[in-house]
């Protein structure tokens, strides 16, 4: 065999040619120098090579997965196979397993005329085989550490099948729970997307991008994709300049920041013009402002797709604009591949449009190794042993219990008994294959543990426990109430399982109507009848609009899609192993057709202020105050937030004179128990020449507090937090008074004033 090395290709170019750092702290800040290594495999490629170097296709050959795509422009085994050999393609996704990649990756760098290795993505955007939480329920936790510990995990096992490259993640801002994609990101918040992207993009790119445990982050979709109108997927995105950088860019900053190298372009439109053709998302934002050294990939044909949303004419002409714009690499389409050789033969493409587009893709295979090392990540000896690590398991466990919230807790109705009888009912409670959630590629659902194995187990022999599904995600099972009801009338405490399947949310599941499905609904009323006590676990992808007996059930949890762990991890705070720390990403509404509903809105000039409905922005039916807000979340105690105060002493401090100033607040663990709180900072600037929201998320800060405990939680705001996207695309604070408020969600806590 002859061995790959970069020496070997140099042919005595200078070794002191610099690469892409490799340090992912580095990435944007560090300029990158030319590098003769890349020059010159780009003056020796032919235009072939050079559009198969931009094209990548899901692999038809190793895809053992649930399907996610539609079967558009599939390429034959043989196809690809040809393709590998003559050194036109760049690599595959979705295909998965180690000696399968080596296979292939020997055939690139053995038998291709210049060797290039493959680089082989798939999807993994909350584990690989062993699932943690859907993002936006792992967001909930509010705890980047934890994302960041889920995301090397998943890593960990995306290298050990042979990825090197994964489509996550997902850091779309979702502005309406109607879009079913809400399930994939961080939810509705721009600082709290910003958090959870730096620690996943992390998480995946470990200490050092060469190291084959690591993986490629690509956060997606750039972007606004989370703004498409209605709620309704793949819709146009209608919003200024301002708001697509005050609410949608910045986790994808704060993402590149960290070091990822690679975005994949958005479906949508923005005023008109596809985000895949859009030269001022992808070369003046990304690339001018940001420094953005990395490649970006066009999101599954939505290259192909402008010339159906009316802004290509044809192939042809797609491929000059989404080239042009500064997309990089087709996935799927096949476009580029076809097109770009005559394009460039016919003037219609510039050469130097293409190399550049060539040189971004050849540079982040060597920041990742590849040259040196073509056969990372393909160790079968990893793929037996880094797979369901225990504590791999441990953590989905953990991630998946800190990422519940409980919403409602009347007369402290959980933790539950271990020597209680329950009755546990729903669709879900025995099904393995909704465990993992939406956007699951690869679960490894058999060794999923049910709600009903999980109770089981923590009830041990201690209790009893009575089990029935009532009813179907979306239809009545025949006697599934009455079954339902003698399960109910043996036990003294109803756990009623009610929600979405994980078909109902993720990528074209947009829904008009966010509340539980009418069988299950029938099911809680019927069950509501018997007058026991009643816990209700939701599951979603989504904020749900809550009705009647779901409702008014006296405790409430927002468990979203938990993943591998599923059933230990809800016993483990429905008994009360361990106490509920997770606080709700997105707002819950009063109904669905409040939708879009978020909680850092304008205060428009006739808000609702007061319960006086006279020409006042808001509905007939009802009020603008969420039924549960962003940020909320009960523990087993109970906590007291003080006023919050300026720290420093002396009159009306003025952050001006200062450059910063300090508020704080006292939090007390009023209960028996030990708690863990989630101490929030929102700012409202009063006046502004382009108005600001009610209020906005600049920080939080987690207490672990024992019984009776107080502690003083203090946050720093300087006029960084207060600079905001002015129509001049330029960011900068005004002098304006402020509110700053520390409390426990979006809305509550006593605020203070400030000057600035
Ligand atoms: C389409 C989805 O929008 C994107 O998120 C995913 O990465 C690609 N398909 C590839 O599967």
């Amino acid at each position: 065999m002859m061995k790959m090395s970069r020496r070997n290709l140099l042919r005595g170019c200078s070794a002191a040619a610099m690469t892409l750092a490799v340090d992912p702290s580095l990435a944007v800040a560090q300029t990158v120098l030319p590098d003769a290594f890349i020059e010159q495999l780009i003056a020796r490629m032919s235009l072939e090579e050079k559009a198969g170097q931009l094209s990548i296709y899901s692999d038809p050959l190793r895809f053992e997965g649930a399907q996610i795509n539609p079967k558009t422009a599939e390429q034959s085994a043989k196809q690809l196979h040809a393709s590998i050999l003559k050194g036109e393609l760049t690599g595959l996704f979705n295909g998965v397993g180690a000696s399968s990649a080596r296979d292939l990756q020997k055939l690139a760098v053995e038998q291709s005329p210049h060797k290039i290795p493959l680089i082989f993505a798939g999807d993994i955007i909350h584990g690989m085989k062993t699932i943690f939480p859907i993002p936006v329920g792992e967001a909930a936790s509010f705890n980047p550490t934890l994302a960041e510990r889920t995301a090397r995990a998943a890593a960990m096992e995306a290298s050990a099948k042979g990825l090197h490259w994964t489509f996550a993640p997902m850091v779309d801002v979702a502005r309406d729970e109607r879009w079913g994609r809400v399930s994939e990101g961080a939810g509705e918040d721009p600082y709290l997307g910003a958090q959870m992207a730096r620690a996943r993009v992390k998480g995946f790119q470990g200490r050092n991008l060469r190291d084959e445990d690591t993986v490629l982050a690509c956060p997606k979709h750039f972007a606004a994709y989370g703004g498409v109108e209605g709620g309704r997927d793949y819709n146009t995105v209608d919003i200024p300049d301002t708001t697509l950088r005050a609410t949608f860019l910045p986790p994808f900053e704060a993402a590149f920041r960290q070091g990822a190298l690679t975005t994949m372009s958005s479906f949508n439109d923005i005023a008109g013009v596809p985000a895949t053709g859009n030269a001022y998302l992808l070369t003046d934002i990304l690339r001018g402002e940001w420094g953005f050294k990395g490649l970006v990939v066009s999101d599954y044909t939505s290259e192909e797709e402008m010339i159906l949303h009316g802004y290509a004419a044809d192939g042809p002409d797609a491929v000059v604009k989404a080239l042009s714009a500064g997309c990089d690499i087709s996935m799927q389409s096949g476009l580029y591949y076809k097109h770009i050789p005559d394009l460039v033969r016919q003037g219609r493409l510039p050469l130097r449009v293409v190399d550049e587009a060539v040189r971004r893709v050849l540079r982040v295979k060597q920041a990742i190794g590849l040259f040196d090392n073509p056969y990372r990540s393909m160790d079968p000896k990893r793929e037996a042993s880094d797979i369901r690590r225990p504590e791999t398991v441990a953590l989905a466990r953990e991630a998946a219990r800190k990422s519940i919230v409980l919403l409602k807790n009347e007369q402290d109705l959980l933790p539950l008994k271990k020597s209680a009888s329950v009755a546990l009912i729903g669709p879900a409670i025995h099904d393995k294959a909704d465990l993992p959630g939406p956007w699951a590629v690869f679960p490894d659902v058999e060794r999923h543990v049910t709600f009903a194995e999980g109770f089981r187990s923590a009830l041990g022999a201690q209790g009893r426990l009575f089990t029935a599904r009532g009813a179907d995600y979306e239809a009545r099972l025949p006697g599934g109430v009455e079954q339902a009801l003698a399960a109910a009338q043996s036990a003294e405490v109803i756990v009623l399982v009610v929600g979405e399947s994980s078909e109902m949310s993720g990528e074209a599941q947009s829904r008009t109507d966010i509340g539980v499905p009418a069988p299950q609904l029938e099911l809680a009323e019927a069950l509501a009848k018997l007058a026991k006590p009643m816990v209700v676990l939701l599951r979603h992808g989504r904020a749900l609009a809550l009705t009647g007996a779901v409702r008014d059930a006296p405790a409430i949890m927002a468990t979203w899609f938990l993943g591998s762990e599923t059933g230990n991890a809800v016993a483990d705070l429905v008994f009360g192993d361990f106490a509920p720390e997770a606080r709700l990403p997105v707002s819950f509404p009063q109904v669905s057709g409040q939708e879009p509903y978020f909680y850092d809105h304008r205060n428009t000039g006739r808000p609702q202020l007061t319960d006086d409905k006279a020409y006042k922005s808001r509905y007939r039916e009802v009020t603008n105050e969420a039924l549960y807000p962003f940020g909320h979340g009960l523990s087993y105690s109970k906590v007291r937030y003080s006023a919050t105060a300026v720290s420093e002493a002396g009159p009306s401090p003025a952050l001006r004179a200062k450059g910063s100033v300090r508020v704080s607040a006292q939090v007390e663990n009023l209960g028996a128990r030990p708690c863990v709180e989630v101490a929030q900072l929102y700012i409202r600037q009063l006046t502004a020449s382009v108005t600001q929201p009610v209020r906005q998320l600049k920080g939080f800060q987690r207490l672990s507090l024992a019984p009776g405990e107080t502690r003083r939680v203090e946050f720093t705001i300087d006029a960084e937090m207060l600079a905001f996207p002015h129509p001049d695309h330029r960011t900068y604070a005004e002098p304006s008074a402020i509110l700053a408020v520390i409390g426990p969600s979006a809305a509550s806590g006593e605020p203070v004033k400030l000057a600035f």
